[in-house]
């Protein structure tokens, strides 16, 4: 077989430009969300967060000008806590969740979290397999904690975040993705 040198053809996925969710990257973050999501956050929920919750960190992720992830935390001293991750369906699985989530763990951790859980569904193994890459084993399981199908959740946690291993972890796998 002949090797394809069209680079219209070119497989390396476009990096991904993080920065700061504004008022404005709603509309485009909700339309992720509603793709993403059994039950979603409203327009109002994202926009409470962004005006009113001091604790809250809120990122989008665009090729381009066109937002295809988004990723939220909650640091409260040593503690954060993962509210939101989500990536486009039509550009999963590109390692744009994964840069997502590990700039929310640089986040936190510049921000002095050391240790940072998360819910995610029984069922969700692709985010399972993403938090358990960065480290985080469940601790708990929360039954019927979803209310549109009683589905269970897990509580996932990943502590020490200060710590050298971490970062060496960390690190390491900053390096795959660059
Ligand atoms: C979870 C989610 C954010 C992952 O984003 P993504 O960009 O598709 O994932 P990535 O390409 O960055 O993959 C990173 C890692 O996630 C895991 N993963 C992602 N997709 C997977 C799949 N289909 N099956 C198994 N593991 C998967 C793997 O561990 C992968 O790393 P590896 O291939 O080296 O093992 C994305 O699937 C999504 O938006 N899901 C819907 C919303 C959601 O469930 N959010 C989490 C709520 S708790």
């Amino acid at each position: 077989m002949k090797l394809d040198l069209d680079p219209t053809h070119a497989s390396a996925p476009e990096p991904l430009r993080i920065e700061e969710m504004r008022l404005e990257d709603i509309n485009a973050v909700t339309r992720i969300e509603l793709l993403s999501f059994t039950t979603q956050w409203p327009h109002d929920a994202f926009a409470n967060e962004l005006r009113s919750n001091k604790l809250a960190h809120y990122f989008v992720g665009r090729i381009g000008s066109r937002i295809v992830a988004y990723g939220g935390i909650w640091v409260i001293l040593e503690d954060s806590h993962v509210t939101t991750i989500a990536v486009d369906p039509e550009l999963r699985g590109c390692r744009y969740g994964e840069r997502m989530m590990s700039h929310l763990l640089d986040t936190a951790i510049e921000l002095g979290a050391a240790w940072m859980t998360l819910e995610v569904r029984e069922s969700n193994l692709s985010a399972q397999r993403l938090y358990q890459k960065y480290g985080f084993t469940t601790v708990t399981t929360r039954k019927a904690y979803y209310s549109d199908n009683n589905e269970s959740a897990l509580v996932m946690w990943a502590g020490n975040l200060q710590g050298e291993l971490y970062r060496a972890r960390l690190d390491a796998l900053r390096a795959k993705l660059s």
